[in-house]
């Protein structure tokens, strides 16, 4: 299984991604594009940065009936993503079409994770606005199964759920893991946080760094520093 640090480029264009991306002289990190900088510079920021040699994470988060999500993936897989996502809530119906739309003629296609629940939803909006009775972590293990079960290659989860995952959905389903912080950091909106070296032991594949690496003063030496404390 192979384990990385993924930056999360939330930057709201081309311009500031790219100078950000232009400190790194010795390296290519792997990178997220979210919604805002996509919705922003539009679909060539991934030819661009696949051009310039990173791996990309698309980070866009598809929800919609089967047929849209298909014809959508297709398009997304052509622009050579490496891992695209879902929410895990459009259905194991509406997973197993995006698999099908992602894969390439040549029968590649980038890898597929899903959202569980997002980790801003708790367990009281879970009750109140999704009318869902059942404990988050039990609904975050079911459709961490309904994605396996749909072929998906993992999940989108907190470090601390990271463990729990792997157990139920097995060590090769992959676990991407934000909302970590190096010791002593700033924690800024995320809440349940881990460092680096924590998330490598609680068994993340992938970690998602933003500001803890965006905003240093140094980012290269921040981004080589998480590598390191992950990486072990
Ligand atoms: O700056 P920070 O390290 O908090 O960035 C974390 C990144 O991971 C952001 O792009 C955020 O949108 C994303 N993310 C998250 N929690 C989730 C899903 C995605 O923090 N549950």
């Amino acid at each position: 299984m192979a384990k990385d640090v993924i930056i999360a480029c939330d930057f709201d264009g081309a311009k500031k991604t790219l100078e950000f991306l232009d400190l790194f002289k010795d390296e290519k990190p792997f990178v997220k594009i979210g919604m805002e900088l996509f919705y922003s510079a539009g679909p060539d920021i991934v030819r661009e940065l696949k051009n310039r040699g990173h791996k990309v994470f698309l980070d866009l988060k598809l929800h919609d009936i089967p047929n849209t999500v298909k014809k959508s993936m297709a398009v997304l897989s052509g622009l050579g993503a490496d891992i695209v996502n879902l929410h895990a809530a459009g259905t194991v119906n509406m997973m197993k079409a995006a698999l099908e739309g992602l894969t390439r003629a040549d029968g590649t296609r980038p890898l597929l994770i899903a959202v569980t629940q997002l980790t801003s939803t708790d367990g009281e909006s879970l009750r109140r606005d999704l009318l869902i009775d059942k404990p988050m972590e039990e609904v975050v293990m079911h459709y961490a199964l309904n994605a396996k079960s749909a072929g998906l290659d993992g999940v989108v989860c907190s470090p601390l759920e990271a463990g729990k995952v792997h157990a139920v959905c097995g060590e090769d389903f992959i676990t991407v893991t934000p909302g970590v912080r190096f010791a002593g950091g700033e924690k800024g909106d995320q809440k349940r946080v881990t460092t680096p070296e924590q998330a490598r032991i609680l068994g993340s594949d992938y970690i998602v760094v933003g500001r803890p690496i965006t905003a240093a003063d140094d980012p290269v030496a921040a981004y080589e520093r998480c590598l390191k404390e992950f990486l072990g």
